[in-house]
């Protein structure tokens, strides 16, 4: 094939091209990316998350050895949105009260972890000594400390442990030393070795995934997870900001529990860490499909002045000094410099209904005229091949929505030949966010042939990066075992993280993104449109380093030679670098190549059958 690019034609895209789409999926927050190692610290389990047997306040404690109950109360709890507590009672000292972790907890010798619990001595107990220790599979101790509870209020009590062994699957163990009732909650155990080392924070090797895909944005907390199944498991920001006992927990629509441990502050801190913009996305007044969960259409029209002004104050949140109501909260998480919150995205996939538009025209008409600074992001709705997105653009080009979030799972087929799909979009209406995509073949494998769809489809992206502005892959993180989704971008279990294919085409984009396009014309030897939607290239310039980035995917079983050649590009330095994926479709477990390469104003380069390469050339 010969390309020609053509640099004098070049055009302004989105800096914010490529970015990450978290949700609480998969065991994606607890027992994930949040670094608590306490399954169930808050005893706040209920039958009601889902319906797995025995899920319920006591879920992953027992007490073990000596002779003790142990009970669950509500009387006068640490905080009214954490009612539930342990009462263990101990008949003869020697008795512990166990947790098992999110399938075990894992530990790492030499390795510092953070222990604190809230305690409380009833009526009639003294209470003392509690030894805390990690035991092995064998029941060994690898790590302990001890608190003192005495008091006939809540305490929180706080210690450090350091183990002395690795261990896959360890088990906590709260072992009061005298006979007599104790009263526990918030019990919780984090390594000292969170990402960045952010207290209440990330899991490191798992946020250094995510952060090394060099995502320019970070949408959270969900996908459906944020409108929820009904109207009363919408999820709102405020329950998961504040101290942790304060934190609301919550049933989570993909059928467990989370505890917000994980929630708006952290999700902010995040994005800032690894900078990227943080893209909240609040429910639009209705929940998933608008009417499930007890056939309400959506928030009460009495409610939704309130619902409305939570989201005004998300922006106060993020963003406002630390003397306003909401900066302060922030502030005293620890965070006084505001966010600088850009987007807030309102709705997701929503059906396009009466009660949808009325609620979504109130949202944004509040949200524009008391922050015109900050972009609003509407939803398409579900995506319907044939007639697209119609109903959805209709709402937004009635408004005048600045940005639209499209959604679409199809197979690696409909990618490759629907690579115009944004060619045609008018350049005068809303900006797109594509919010999810990803292919999908039978038996959802994430393999290479989904992986050089996702890529061919990434250059037209980009080609329509004038109007597409984000775009991300979905899902993120799915924890092998706990998978209510396929296929994810990045799998892991307690000790392991395991990137895709897909994920490597992820970060090939990521570390190798412009802002300014340049057209390119492909000549082939033998013209056929088949063959060209399987030879998809994209160039791009980055203007902060001055590099021109040259992808090309061949989704062909042939290795072809192509002649590039860039018009009114003068290059400076002839070494360039370039990293190639490359396999057979069906491979799973692939990793790109890096090597050094040659390159002039006129060069030749080998693109492996079945493969992506990325060339970055230096400053021209
Ligand atoms: O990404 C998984 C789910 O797919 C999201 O929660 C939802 O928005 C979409 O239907």
């Amino acid at each position: 094939a010969d390309i020609t690019v053509h640099a004098g034609q070049a055009k302004k895209i989105s800096d914010e091209l490529f970015g990450v789409f978290f949700e609480d999926l998969n065991y994606a927050a607890d027992g994930g990316l949040y670094a608590e190692l306490v399954q169930n610290r808050d005893f706040e389990y209920s039958s009601e998350d889902g319906s797995r047997e025995g899920w319920d306040s006591g879920y992953a404690w027992h007490a073990k050895d000596g002779n003790a109950t142990l009970t669950i109360a509500v009387t006068d709890p640490v905080h009214e949105n954490n009612p539930h507590y342990a009462v263990l009672d101990v008949q003869e000292p020697g008795a512990a009260l166990c947790n098992d972790g999110f399938d075990g907890i894992s530990l790492k010798r030499g390795e510092k972890y953070d222990f604190s619990l809230f305690a409380r001595i009833p009526e009639g107990s003294k209470g003392g000594k509690v030894d805390v220790r990690l035991l092995n599979q064998e029941g060994e101790v690898v790590a302990k400390t001890s608190v003192t509870t005495t008091s006939k209020e809540w305490q929180k009590q706080k210690a450090v442990l350091t183990a002395t062994a690795d261990v896959r699957s360890a088990v906590l163990a709260l072992v009061p030393q005298k006979a007599g009732k104790y009263e526990f909650d918030l019990v919780s155990l984090f390594p000292q070795k969170t990402f960045k080392g952010r207290p209440n924070g990330l899991r490191a090797d798992l946020a250094q995934a995510i952060a090394d895909l060099h995502p320019r944005f970070m949408r959270f907390p969900g996908g459906c997870l944020a409108h929820g199944d009904g109207v009363h498991n919408i999820y709102n920001w405020k329950e998961t900001v504040g101290p942790l006992e304060s934190r609301k927990p919550q049933r989570n629509l993909w059928g467990y529990h989370q505890t917000k441990g994980l929630g708006y502050y952290e999700f902010f801190q995040f994005s800032e860490d690894i900078g990227a913009e943080p893209v909240p996305v609040i429910a639009a007044g209705v929940c998933c499909q608008n009417s499930r969960g007890g056939g309400q259409q959506g928030v009460p029209m009495c409610e939704m002045d309130a619902f409305i002004q939570d989201i005004v104050d998300l922006v106060e949140y993020a963003n406002g000094d630390a003397s306003t109501k909401w900066g302060s909260v922030r502030a005293e998480a620890g965070h006084p410099e505001p966010f600088h919150l850009k987007y807030i995205g309102i709705g997701n996939e929503d059906q396009i209904t009466d009660a949808f538009e009325e609620r979504f025209t109130m949202i944004y008409r509040v949200l524009k005229e008391k922050h015109p600074e900050i972009t609003v992001i509407g939803t398409a709705g579900p995506f319907n091949e044939g007639t697209d997105y119609e109903e959805g653009w209709d709402i937004v080009d009635k408004l005048g929505v600045p940005m639209v979030d499209e959604h679409y799972y199809q197979t690696p087929g409909w990618f490759l030949n629907n690579q115009h799909f944004y060619d045609s979009y008018n350049r005068k209406g809303a900006k797109v966010y594509l919010g999810e995509y990803a292919a999908h073949l039978p038996g959802r494998p994430n393999n290479l042939e989904v992986s050089l769809a996702e890529a061919a489809y990434m250059t037209s992206l980009e080609r329509n990066g004038d109007i597409v502005s984000m775009a991300s892959y979905a899902p993120l993180l799915a924890k092998e075992g706990h998978m209510q989704w396929n296929p994810d971008l990045i799998y892991f279990d307690n000790l392991t993280v395991k990137p895709t294919v897909n994920y490597y085409v992820q970060q090939m984009y990521g570390l190798n993104a412009g802002d300014e396009y340049l057209p390119v014309t492909v000549r082939l030897s033998e013209p056929s449109g088949d063959i060209a939607k399987r030879l998809p290239v994209s160039v791009v310039k980055d203007s902060k380093t001055g590099d021109l980035v040259v992808k090309l995917v061949n989704i062909l079983p042939a290795a072809t030679r192509t002649n590039i050649r860039l018009d009114g590009v003068v290059v400076a330095d002839t070494h360039a670098v370039k990293t190639v994926l490359s396999g057979a479709l069906e491979d799973t477990d692939l990793k790109p190549q890096t090597s050094d390469c040659t390159v002039g104003c006129d060069f030749t380069c080998e693109l492996p059958a079945y493969s992506l390469s990325v060339i970055r050339i230096k400053k021209v």
